[in-house]
């Protein structure tokens, strides 16, 4: 059998970063990726130049179960980063986002079990499938919203908060992450979830959706607005992919133990930062005022979202080591090296090393 970690849209953020970790510990990757996100090709250009053929491409789609199923067999671990992302295009088109993140899901558990090994696979889902946590009470503060429950505001929210739906991509990515423990319980399937909040760090090609804290860091070296929805007092915990990347592979090394489990996977309350409060902390880095522009609120976007990784903590010793402060600047300073209409005064200080 072979050792090869198969990461199914593996050239993107997330996965390119796995790739990197795995590589650099001297572990063969293949990834298969339709290479539809920007950047991806790129990523995977230098990927080969460092590690050559310990790392492999298969420009393919999920879609395609020929694919999966070759790709499948020659794999002895299995992460699966692939989907179509955020809620806004899930309303232009729906059938795709069913087609790429819910029955491509299906149809790859399907030839899991057809395979018949007991292939460790994690299935990487999003706290998205949280919907906008309605039945969540919150107080108003002056820069941020906060439970009213005082256990969630220390803790954040754990697995056992209720899914909702809010878009056709929620609904996509909820049910699909729902077919994975299904198939972990009714088959025996060595697999679980990591349902991940928001990440950031150095290439990641993010927007409006997902990656925006990237986006928005990219934004404010060039000088352009940046789009608040709401009053921006939405509050996330934020989680660097290096601190993601250990928490997949933690995962995935302890299948065994942690197979049929769903976990949250972020920050946790240590993390947490509102709009508004990153965006001063974001202009103190910078060394001066960061633009705004004022947006509508964005429908089913939730006013608090804080993952709870007391379940991945206790059951992995995984927990998040980078603070927000330090992986902004270091995001500043990787950013910067390409753009030179930095603000002068980041410039100038030379920002941090790293
Ligand atoms: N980055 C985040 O902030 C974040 C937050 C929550 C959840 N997640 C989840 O983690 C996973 C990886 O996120 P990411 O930031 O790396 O996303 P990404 O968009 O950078 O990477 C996804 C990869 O999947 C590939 N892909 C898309 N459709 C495909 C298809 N039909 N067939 C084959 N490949 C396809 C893309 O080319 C891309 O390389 C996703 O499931 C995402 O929803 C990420």
């Amino acid at each position: 059998m072979t050792d090869r970690t198969l990461l199914l849209g593996g050239a993107g953020f997330v996965g390119s970063h796995l790739a990197r970790r795995l590589l650099e510990s001297g572990q063969p990757v293949l990834l298969l990726d339709n290479l539809a996100r920007t950047g991806a090709e790129s990523m995977v250009r230098r990927l080969r130049a460092e590690y050559g053929d310990m790392l492999e491409l298969v420009i393919g789609d999920v879609r395609d179960r020929t694919a999966l199923r070759r790709a499948i067999a020659r794999a002895s671990r299995i992460v699966d980063l692939a989907a179509r992302v955020g809620a806004s295009g899930s309303l232009v088109d729906p059938r795709l986002d069913f087609e790429v993140n819910l029955r491509a899901t299906v149809d790859l558990l399907e030839e899991l079990r057809r395979d018949g090994r007991p292939v460790p696979f994690l299935f990487c889902s999003t706290s998205k499938v949280y919907g906008a946590l309605r039945k969540l009470q919150l107080c108003e503060l002056p820069t941020r919203y906060a439970p009213v429950n005082e256990w969630i505001a220390e803790h954040g929210i754990d697995e056992h908060w209720p899914l909702e739906v809010t878009s056709p991509y929620g609904c996509s990515r909820a049910a699909a992450d729902q077919y994975v423990l299904e198939y972990a319980r009714s088959f025996g399937l060595p697999a679980a979830v990591a349902r991940i909040g928001c990440v950031y760090g150095p290439d990641q090609h993010g927007g409006e959706d997902q990656g925006w804290i990237s986006h928005w860091v990219a934004h404010a070296l060039e000088r352009r607005p940046i789009m608040l929805d709401g009053d921006g007092k939405q509050v996330r915990d934020i989680l660097h992919v290096d601190d993601l990347v250990e928490a997949l592979l933690r995962l995935l090394d302890g299948m065994d133990a942690l197979r049929g489990h769903a976990f949250n996977v972020g920050g946790g309350p240590e993390h947490a930062v509102s709009l508004r409060e990153l965006l001063e902390l974001m202009s103190q880095l910078v060394g001066e005022p960061i633009a705004a522009a004022h947006a509508e609120w964005r429908e089913g976007d939730a006013r608090y979202y804080v993952a709870n990784p007391s379940k991945l903590e206790a059951m992995t010793g995984w927990r998040p080591l980078i603070q927000l402060g330090e992986g902004l600047a270091q995001l500043c300073t990787r950013l910067l090296a390409t753009r030179p209409t930095a603000p002068a005064a980041f410039a100038a200080a030379g920002a941090v090393s790293g």
